[in-house]
């Protein structure tokens, strides 16, 4: 038998099969032949049992740190890169392996009853992260959060100033949401990240060639700001987490902040942080025509697709189809 020695044999590989160049991890612990090569010090319940996966700006961070609170519910470990986000599926990190994402998750406290989740904004968009996400865990449960896209791309705008990003420092809003094929391109580039997001039955498709939608949730925006109680009991629901807590003595509307906020055991309310929920000035009225038109026909199909799930019209969407009559 006439073989090449390991490392040649391995570029030789790659060079007859690129496509495999990249890995598509799978679970050790769904075919018992990896199973029996796995070492006997991991576990099989390290992984976790729901994502929330974006987009950015639509109130991810309330949502991760309301699931937090939650007695039978652990989130990840923070990363010192990118915070309480792990952002494995959607970036070079996913090259770093399944031991590397494995290490993010604490243990369950009570085996059969403790949730593990993560939180990565930056999923929801990226065209890998499905496929990736559902070979590893095609059992888990998947979370998105809606609301206005021309909001959300406002939001990030005034995201990327307040951490300030050049190109937002040195443009309105309207400049960026208008740019043309002939700007420049740090300035295409901002629209485009600003913008691409929004896009949400584009997205929501590509999440659907992958999972049932009763495996996906969707959580609207504008509730979970106004109602988050509310919003907190039907996810638990979907989530079938045990015991049921009662937001209502959790949570507390803070007029200072303009937000609901998390009520301490000294019944003193801890609120998310300046970035999250500070003042700008509200859309001018050029941008609100143009986004309009923008979104107009993917609200339309995002319309349509909310029927499969189990989710009623948001209100902004009812509005935005009116407008688009
Ligand atoms: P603004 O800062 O534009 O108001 P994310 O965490 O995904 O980046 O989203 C930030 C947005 O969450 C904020 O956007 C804010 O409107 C919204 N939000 C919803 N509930 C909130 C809460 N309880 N506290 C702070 N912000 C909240």
């Amino acid at each position: 038998l006439l073989s090449l020695p390991p490392v040649e044999l391995g570029f030789k590989y790659f060079e007859m099969f690129p496509q495999d160049k990249e890995p598509l991890w799978t679970n050790p612990c769904e075919y018992y032949r990896h199973k029996d090569l796995w070492p006997v010090n991991k576990t099989c319940d390290g992984l976790p049992d729901f994502i929330v996966v974006g987009p950015q700006k639509t109130g991810t961070t309330a949502l991760y740190s309301f699931l937090s609170q939650h007695p039978s519910i652990l989130s990840n470990k923070p990363s010192p890169q990118t915070y309480e986000e792990i952002q494995f599926f959607n970036s070079h990190n996913y090259f770093r392996g399944l031991d590397w994402y494995l290490d993010f998750f604490p243990q369950r406290e009570k085996p059969n009853r403790t949730l593990l989740f993560e939180k990565s904004a930056n999923y929801f968009d990226s065209e890998v992260v499905p496929k990736r996400i559902a070979t590893l865990l095609p059992r888990v449960k998947i979370i998105v959060l809606l609301m206005n896209p021309a909001k959300r791309a406002l939001s990030w705008f005034h995201h990327m100033r307040y951490h300030n990003d050049p190109t937002a420092l040195n443009s309105t809003f309207r400049e960026v949401v208008t740019a043309s094929g002939d700007a420049p391109s740090k300035l295409k580039n901002l629209r485009n990240r600003c913008l691409q997001p929004g896009l949400y039955s584009q997205h929501l498709v590509r999440w659907l060639d992958y999972f049932p939608s009763k495996q996906i949730h969707i959580v609207h925006s504008d509730e979970l700001k106004n109602d988050p109680v509310q919003v907190m009991d039907s996810l638990q629901k979907f989530l079938n987490v045990q015991p049921h807590r009662n937001y209502a003595q959790h949570l507390r509307y803070d007029p200072k902040k303009g937000f609901y906020c998390s009520v301490m055991s000294d019944g003193q309310t801890k609120c998310l942080g300046q970035s999250k929920g500070h003042k700008y000035p509200a859309m001018d009225a050029e941008s609100e025509r143009y986004l309009r038109l923008y979104y107009r026909k993917h609200n339309i199909n995002l319309s349509k697709l909310l029927a499969s799930f189990d989710s009623e019209l948001p209100e902004w969407l009812k509005y935005e189809l009116k407008q688009a009559d």
